[in-house]
């Protein structure tokens, strides 16, 4: 027997999206294999690695741990747009220009929950960003050149805006 299936309409970044899919498939897979979204990375599928960090209706959320269907009418961010926005360029950026990624398979999720943390705790110390991004497992790195980039984005925000950097 076919496994059910359900009508959802998904705007992600910015687009409406309507697609049909098996009522128990995830949000992971359907924003990389029915949308292309290939940035939302899938590692355990239990929410635990963070790698398919995605934000939907503004909160960061795992989206292997969300149904397709339970996302309907949901406003879904992924870095293909967040990464282009003002508000996570910079980040993008430093981490690039720290060496914070090698292969790259945590970056997305990772920016996506630093931005979370910049927003709630403009500045932060190096112990509260390694415990928000905790919960973003980085298997190459050793977490010190992303902690490094969350910081210097900070200082550069805080400096931007004429504070103590
Ligand atoms: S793939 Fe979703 S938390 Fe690991
Ligand atoms: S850069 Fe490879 S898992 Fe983080």
């Amino acid at each position: 027997m076919s496994e059910p299936r359900q009508s959802v309409s998904l705007t992600v970044n910015e687009e409406r999206h309507d697609v049909t899919v098996p009522n128990r498939k995830h949000l992971a897979d359907i924003l990389r294999e029915d949308l292309g979204f290939t940035g939302v990375h899938v590692g355990c599928e239990h929410g635990v690695c963070g790698a398919c960090t995605v934000r939907i209706d503004g909160a960061i959320t795992r989206s292997c741990l969300v149904f397709g269907v339970q996302a309907d009418g949901a406003e879904i961010e992924t870095i293909e747009y967040l990464s282009a926005q003002s508000e996570t360029r910079d980040l993008v950026d430093t981490f690039v220009a720290e060496n914070a990624l090698q292969c790259g398979f945590c970056t997305p999720g990772m920016v996506i929950s630093a931005a979370a943390l910049l927003a709630e705790t403009p500045d932060p110390t190096r112990e509260e960003v390694r415990a928000y991004l905790s919960g973003n497992y980085c298997r190459c790195t050793g977490y010190q050149a992303i902690v490094d980039a969350v910081m210097m984005t900070a200082a550069g925000r805080r400096a931007a805006k004429g504070e103590r950097a």
